[in-house]
């Protein structure tokens, strides 16, 4: 079959997602550079079949053509719902509406949330419970909850024949071009900046996922976005990694500059680290893409921030930047400030308060008002000795 339109994984098992190969924003927050696509799969049994996730609204009528060309659309007994946010449920109600004896299947916070937002009734969902069971003959579904990945009532599928695993939003990410990982070269940079997106903030509850699907015989990982992993351990070994938070010795870089006098403090930095061995990663806020940023935090053991004082405290700019990425809460160990101010400083013991919040120690923070001097330079490059030394002698 055409990979770019239906494609079989394994007997009887299809890919009948949509590519979106324009969409360029995710929440109104996240830029999508590659597009994305919204991953649906039919698992065709003997005496049943399941259509494991939908596709976001508007592609509903794409992804009945693709079951079309397998089974009829009315004959899709369960539509499992792994996760119950609209790019992959939103059309639930679509299906249901095809066949009146379709049932939806979810965890019990899924069932609440099929009800209200996506109007199902109580009496057409099947709640199932963790490591629960659902045969189609040939072909048995386990369901295992995973709960806040990164909803309340997220779980995964388990097909045990051909040991595929459905796991909605955890190992996706977001490129529309490819149904496998090996046919795209930078995936796991693509996988890295998805994870930093959208499971950083819940390392923890990823930790513990991963760990009840160890002992499990996964040949195919089949996410909810972009390709379908067949290199299973590249991808496990990395999302073990990054659910760890363990860090390499890297500085994320993030500023944003008035008239160029933060500007001439963040340069000096950032060759001093550069110098010291330390990768960096440097981002001018007005110009910078929140996804490159995050992608670079998810193994940063470092954060320099810069940002002048403007209305008594830090630039809007790197407030919001610096809000977004202690919301994202990455394993960042060590942080830097420099600022330069006009009249009244204000920024730094604002940019110190958020990065102590975020348990970053803050190894040094600089001051000067307007252009820095020769001296303030050299205290800069000081500090950018004492941050690499810290970075370096941190484990990981
Ligand atoms: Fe892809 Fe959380 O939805």
């Amino acid at each position: 079959m055409n990979w770019r339109n239906v494609a079989e994984l394994s007997e009887d098992v299809y890919w009948v997602g949509a590519r979106d190969w324009n969409r360029r924003l995710f929440d109104a927050l996240i830029p999508l550079p590659k597009g994305t696509t919204y991953n649906s799969y039919l698992v065709v049994g003997e005496k049943k079949n399941a259509l494991i996730d939908t596709v976001n609204p508007g592609f509903e009528k794409e992804l009945e053509a693709k079951i079309s060309q397998i089974v009829d659309p009315r004959d899709v007994d369960c539509i499992i719902m792994n996760h119950a946010e609209p790019d992959h449920a939103g059309t639930i109600p679509h299906f249901m509406h095809l066949n009146s004896k379709a049932m939806l299947v979810t965890t019990s916070r899924g069932a609440k949330m099929a009800e209200t937002f996506h109007k199902v009734p109580e009496k057409r969902i099947r709640i199932v419970s963790d490591q629960e069971t659902i045969e189609l003959g040939g072909k048995t579904l386990r369901f295992i909850e995973a709960p806040m990945l990164h909803w309340p009532e997220t779980m995964f599928t388990y097909l045990s024949q051909g040991g595929i695993l459905f796991p909605c939003d955890f190992f996706g990410s977001h490129v529309a071009k490819a149904l496998y990982d090996d046919e795209v070269e930078d995936l796991i940079v693509h996988a890295r900046r998805y994870f930093g997106e959208i499971m950083m903030p819940f390392r923890n509850m990823a930790e513990k996922a991963l760990e009840k699907i160890k002992d499990l015989e996964i040949n195919i990982i089949a996410p909810s976005h972009g390709p379908i992993h067949r290199n299973t351990q590249r991808i496990l070994k990395a999302y073990k990694r990054w659910a760890r938070g363990e860090t390499r010795q890297k500085a994320t870089i993030i500023y944003v500059t008035m008239w160029k006098s933060t500007e001439k403090m963040i340069h000096p930095i950032a060759e001093t680290l550069a110098s010291e061995d330390i990768e960096i990663a440097l981002h001018e806020l007005t110009s910078a893409d929140v996804g490159d940023i995050v992608e670079d935090l998810v193994e940063s053991r470092a954060i320099v921030l810069g940002t002048p004082t403007a209305l008594g405290g830090m630039h809007p700019v790197a407030l919001s930047a610096t809000q977004l990425v202690k919301a994202l809460r990455p394993p960042t160990k060590f942080g830097a400030v420099v600022s330069s101010y006009g009249w009244g400083g204000g920024a730094v013991r604002q940019a110190k308060e958020l990065l102590t919040s975020m348990k970053v120690e803050v190894v040094g923070a600089i001051e000067v008002k307007g252009p820095p001097s020769e001296s303030d330079v050299e205290q800069v490059i000081e500090l950018g000795k004492t941050l690499a030394r810290k970075i370096k002698n941190e484990s990981h």
